[in-house]
């Protein structure tokens, strides 16, 4: 019988949930030995919501003392990323960061450094790799079927106002911007997908257009104010755009949890102090020529990464959603579209590839694909994204990194 690894989770949320422990409590060889996180409300509902019967910490210091770990999960808010890798690898944890990498290119350069100290893996959560499509995808490219890859582009729709307005994600402060918080998601898939050529320069645009105060989606009683949050609001039933807590969200989201730390899940993403973008595009010009595009909006209620890559000899168009790839040949001949098959699993099957790659990974089975230099390099990219919008100007990539 093989070793259990002794894994932790930092940051009991969402993620650390519904992704890593859902997934963590199913592996036979794996026993998740503590959860930690800085709220104690939530760490304790974590628990129990996983029927799991782990240690139990409010701070990684605390864990290092009482636990021999062989490596942690880290699912905090992006901000915190940073200081929580850090500690792990100084206790000689091996560690998954969800991505992203930091917040900035500076931190994720010391992160990077630190691992290569403490002489442990530090691993991203880079999921997308896993999607069956995109692996269908890079294998058209890397087959050739394209030709020689000049351009590409990814609109990405995400019903997700409720998701980054709402909370942590609306701040700059929290994400270093949503060009890192979201966008370095697909910044990798570009940078993988391309065989990861040198970028050089990124120009981008990004605005709160939608979901501010003076697009609320429905007429103001005279003297009442909407909010703060969905769940008081006097204004639920006329707004189409509530995100309500059900009783299971309030064990880790309610106001005991509140009365910890003050983190409302479900503040009004109208009314939200946001200074991150509802909706924008990125440009990035490679060293080889190719030049890609993303763009990508947090209004609506679609939800869908298309993608389009123009080769020599083909183009491909994807859509996520639908699990399809046609492919149009240059000079005539069929239009093929693939439908791919997608496994059991969160993000199209690919997170519990990631899970099993991060379990490997710590075993010493594999090498990790989804590295920290992948992770610095779509942070930077990121970064180079938030400064060009903020500055207007186009930002070589020379300046970051
Ligand atoms: N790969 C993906 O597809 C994907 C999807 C969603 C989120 N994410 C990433 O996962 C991370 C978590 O996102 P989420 O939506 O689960 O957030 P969340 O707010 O639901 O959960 C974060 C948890 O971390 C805790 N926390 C804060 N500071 C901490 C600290 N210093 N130590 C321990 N715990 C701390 C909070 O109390 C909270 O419970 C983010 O970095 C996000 O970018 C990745």
């Amino acid at each position: 019988m093989m070793k259990k690894l002794k894994l932790a989770i930092i940051g009991t949320g969402a993620r650390g949930i519904n992704c890593f422990g859902e997934l963590l409590r199913k592996h036979d060889d794996v026993e998740i030995t503590a959860l930690c996180d800085t709220n104690p409300v939530r760490v304790k509902a974590a628990a129990e919501i996983l029927e799991i019967s782990p240690n139990l910490y409010t701070s990684i210091g605390d864990m290092a003392a009482k636990e021999t770990l062989d490596g942690v999960i880290i699912t905090t808010p992006d901000c915190e990323h940073y200081s929580c890798a850090m500690q792990a690898m100084k206790h000689g944890w091996n560690v998954l960061i969800d991505k992203p990498l930091a917040t900035n290119a500076k931190e994720g350069k010391a992160l990077i450094k630190e691992a290569e100290k403490s002489g442990v893996t530090l691993m991203l959560g880079f999921n997308l790799r896993h999607n069956e499509v995109l692996k269908r995808l890079k294998k058209f490219i890397d087959d050739g079927v394209l030709g020689k890859v000049f351009i590409a582009e990814n609109r990405e729709f995400y019903d997700g106002g409720r998701t980054y307005m709402s909370r942590w994600n609306r701040s700059f402060a929290k994400t270093g911007g949503l060009w890192i918080h979201k966008g370095s998601h697909d910044f990798d898939v570009f940078n993988w997908l391309l065989g990861f050529p040198k970028p050089l320069r990124v120009s981008s645009f990004a605005a709160v257009n939608v979901l501010d105060k003076d697009h609320l989606p429905f007429e103001l009683e005279s003297g009442i104010e909407p909010g703060p949050n969905c769940n008081c609001c006097h204004y639920q039933a006329k707004c189409k755009d509530k995100y309500l807590l059900s009783p299971e969200d309030l064990k880790l989201w309610g106001d005991e949890a509140v009365a910890a730390d003050g983190y409302v899940k479900n503040l009004c993403m109208y009314l939200s102090d946001k200074d991150n973008h509802d909706n924008g595009m990125a440009m990035v010009e490679y060293e080889n020529g190719i030049k890609v595009s993303l763009f990508e909006t947090f209004i609506g209620s679609k939800t869908d990464r298309l993608y389009t890559i123009g080769g020599d000899k083909a183009v491909a168009e994807v859509s996520l959603e639908n699990c399809t790839i046609t492919i149009t040949p240059r000079w005539g001949g069929d239009v093929v579209t693939y439908k791919v098959e997608i496994p059991e699993g969160g993000h199209g099957g690919a997170d519990p590839e990631l899970v099993k790659t991060f379990c490997r990974v710590v075993r010493g089975e594999e090498n990790s694909t989804s590295t920290a230099e992948h992770g610095l390099l779509a942070t930077a990219l990121g970064e180079a994204a938030e400064i060009s919008r903020r500055q207007h100007r186009m930002v070589e990539m020379s300046e970051i990194l």
